[in-house]
């Protein structure tokens, strides 16, 4: 492992996972399980909790985002996926790190504004700090590089930023990660407002495909997806959002250059980009819910990958908890 290239992510186990989630993370996610890297992934269910859940549907969320993971590709022979909760030295060095961020950090990351506007009756302290919780999870590990989409680019930011901070402060503690985030996919938007980031917790559920919809429903969505009216097929994300939208998922499914992309809607309508986008999706997701179907059932085996992967990202992360309580003045 010494000289591989340590990759970590996490998802949050809660609402449908979406087409955003899969091509601004987990489809890279098993992309990057290569000879030359080492890959952990994780269900953040603690993040999770810094909005009001149901537990007992949190419960069945978690599991099911980890058989989903698994069915997407993620392979647990190659990298290690757990469950956040599992290993608590992600709790444990989320606190030393809290005592190295600034309160001015937290109050400018927008998504703590954007959350903290929509769910005004519960702007909790973990919503403000869960940056660092983050950060955290990257840290612990070491970690390389780390794939996520767009609207995660200023937490790995401050990740960085703390990182650096304590390194300063204390000595070399912690490696400072790289970003791995997808020019094209990086930011897949709402199909009924495409000016908007595509999001699993849009009320309309026609903004967004779940990687689970039935093909019917795919396609239906992708039929009603809005763009403009000037009947053109290019790629202009400031002027043409939706049709800019539509050509980029294309391209992503099908591993086509845009130029290419553009060239083979030349003389194309808008309803023929639509179907032909929606069949480029349904064909990927379909093997992937048919496994996922098959995962899930197998309960035991879903138990056994998450406590060996428990078990393996404790071992890692204990040496970096180690290292930093040691350099903050905690010693055994
Ligand atoms: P979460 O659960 O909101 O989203 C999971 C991943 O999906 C990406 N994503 C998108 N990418 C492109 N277009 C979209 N419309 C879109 N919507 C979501 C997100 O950028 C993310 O990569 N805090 C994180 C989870 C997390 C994490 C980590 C990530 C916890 N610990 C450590 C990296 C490293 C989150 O809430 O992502």
């Amino acid at each position: 492992m010494e000289n591989k290239k340590i990759v970590l992510s996490g998802i949050q186990p809660t609402g449908t996972p979406t087409l955003g989630n899969y091509v601004g993370a987990v489809r890279n996610w098993a992309l990057l399980q290569k000879e030359d890297t080492f890959c952990c992934y994780c269900v953040a269910d603690l993040h999770a909790i810094t909005v009001r859940q149901n537990p007992t549907e949190l419960r069945k969320f978690r599991y099911n985002m980890a058989a989903l993971l698994l069915a997407a590709g993620i392979d647990p022979e190659r990298s290690i996926v757990f469950m956040q909760s599992h290993v608590p030295e992600h709790t444990q060095l989320s606190w030393v790190l809290n005592c190295n961020t600034y309160m001015g950090e937290l109050s400018r990351m927008t998504q703590f504004k954007d959350k903290s506007a929509k769910h005004e009756d519960n702007i909790n302290a973990g919503l403000f700090t869960y940056p660092v919780l983050m950060a955290a999870d990257i840290l612990l590990y070491q970690t390389d590089l780390v794939p996520v989409g767009h609207d995660q680019k200023q937490h790995l930011e401050l990740a960085r930023d703390i990182a650096i901070r304590f390194n300063n402060a204390f000595g070399e503690t912690f490696k400072v990660p790289e970003g791995f985030i997808p020019g094209t996919g990086g930011r897949i938007m709402s199909l009924q407002e495409p000016e908007k980031k595509m999001s699993k917790s849009d009320p309309n559920p026609n903004g967004f495909v779940a990687i689970m919809d039935d093909p019917a429903v795919i396609r239906n969505k992708f039929k009603r997806a809005v763009t403009d009216c000037d009947g053109e097929i290019r790629y202009d994300l400031q002027n043409k959002p939706g049709v800019s939208n539509l050509l980029a998922i294309y391209s992503i499914f099908t591993g086509k250059s845009m130029d290419e992309t553009v060239n083979d809607f030349k003389g194309s309508g808008y309803g023929a980009l639509k179907t032909t986008v929606a069949d480029a999706v349904v064909e990927e997701l379909m093997p992937i819910q048919q496994r996922f179907r098959e995962i899930s059932a197998d309960k035991e085996y879903v138990a056994k990958v998450l406590s060996d992967g428990a078990e393996a990202a404790r071992r890692m992360a204990r040496k970096t908890v180690s290292k930093a309580y040691h350099k903050t003045g905690f010693d055994k």
